[in-house]
């Protein structure tokens, strides 16, 4: 069994994506053009926003961002400790410090409660990120945003096509997708994504016309869109390959039903282990639609390590997301954090481990994870 097989969705739709690859390979346009304007323009409805922009990768994504902001030396920004590293790699990038707030254990996301108490003078942004495909809790952070007119930049990169209804009254009950609530929203198409390309790949979404331009050029190199060879601001080469352009959009059609496929497997999962005590099944907030990037459960009672060996050895795979918190990587230690810093995210580094889940696995590999869990 293998933790996620991408080969069975490729052959699920071979025809459609060959077609594709061909097609772009006979128009010889490789880099920008119609293919990748087309999949812009796709996403941002998908996602229900105004702009989309094609970029390199989900890293690019959240860099352009805050580069678009002028975001550097001097500046604060806040995130999780419990993410991959790549969501506070881009602030330190930009010459930022990456402030990080502890999680809310039974959703793994930031804890709104404690942001406040981290904004100082210097602080710009918060980059939240909807871990494992739930939206982190958009509400409360766009209200601390207001307040000290921070910048919002969702690291949506787990959660393309999660939806959350935002529970204040003041707003509309709307349904709002991942990545359209804040600045700007920003995805990767990393292959074992729930939208994967062949290769690396992201996207900007926002809506708002003067951002959506600045990181058009930002993408590529900071170059005037009416005068070739003509560079405005420093930016870098980040541009998004047509080929995984056509790749993406022959793909974005099923996505919704392929999210829809991982949802039914989370419940099937949840169903079947709810009943263990030593295990806690990931929590699904009321207002919100997961995509189950990841099906993440809790080991409560400090087994993990040797539950995942015991499962390694009966042939079914998992995976720890994440066995080192950020605070405490050595890449971050210039930053003085310490080991208790983040209690929460701490215990969830020893405790978690996802199962494979994807549209594709079949019933016969679901129940045998479920019976070598229940074996253990
Ligand atoms: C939460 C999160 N942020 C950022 C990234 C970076 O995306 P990429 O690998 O496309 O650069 C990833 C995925 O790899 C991710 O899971």
């Amino acid at each position: 069994m293998q933790f996620l097989d991408l080969n069975k969705q490729y052959r699920s739709i071979k025809k459609e994506i060959d077609t594709a690859i061909k097609r772009v390979l006979d128009n010889n346009i490789f880099i920008g053009g119609q293919e990748v304007e087309n999949f812009e323009k796709e996403m941002a409805k998908f996602c229900g926003s105004k702009y989309a922009i094609g970029v390199n990768s989900g890293t690019d994504a959240l860099y352009l961002s805050l580069k678009s902001f002028d975001i550097g030396y001097g500046d604060e920004v806040i995130t999780t400790p419990f993410t991959f590293v790549a969501t506070a790699e881009v602030i330190a990038n930009c010459g930022a410090k990456p402030v990080f707030v502890d999680i809310n254990p039974k959703t793994f996301n930031i804890d709104i409660a404690k942001i406040e108490e981290k904004i100082t003078k210097k602080t710009k942004a918060i980059i939240p990120v909807h871990l494992f495909g739930q939206m982190a809790d958009m509400d409360g952070i766009m209200r601390i945003a207001k307040k000290y007119k921070l910048y919002v930049i969702e690291d949506a990169a787990q959660a393309i096509g999660a939806e959350t209804k935002p529970k204040a009254k003041s707003q509309k009950p709307k349904v709002f997708k991942a990545g359209s609530i804040g600045d700007y929203g920003c995805f990767s198409f990393f292959p074992s994504k729930n939208l994967g390309a062949y290769g690396d790949g992201g996207m900007i979404i926002t809506d708002n016309k003067k951002l959506a331009d600045k990181i058009k050029s930002l993408r590529n190199h900071g170059s005037s869109p009416k005068e070739k060879y003509k560079n405005l601001v420093l930016g870098t080469n980040s541009r998004l390959d047509a080929i995984q352009a056509a790749i993406l959009k022959v793909k974005l059609r099923y996505l919704n039903k392929w999210n829809e496929e991982r949802r039914k497997k989370a419940d099937y999962y949840s169903e079947n282990l709810n009943e263990l005590k030593n295990i806690t099944t990931p929590f699904i907030e009321r207002n919100k639609t997961h995509i189950f990037h990841q099906y993440t459960i809790r080991i409560k009672n400090g087994k993990r390590d040797k539950f995942k060996d015991f499962l390694d050895k009966e042939g079914i795979p998992t995976m720890v997301y994440y066995p080192l918190p950020l605070h405490i990587q050595p890449a971050f230690k210039y930053l003085g954090y310490k080991k208790g810093d983040f209690p929460e995210t701490e215990k969830a580094a020893k405790e978690v481990l996802s199962l494979p889940i994807y549209a594709e696995i079949g019933k016969k590999n679901h129940n045998l994870v479920i019976k070598k869990i229940k074996g253990f």
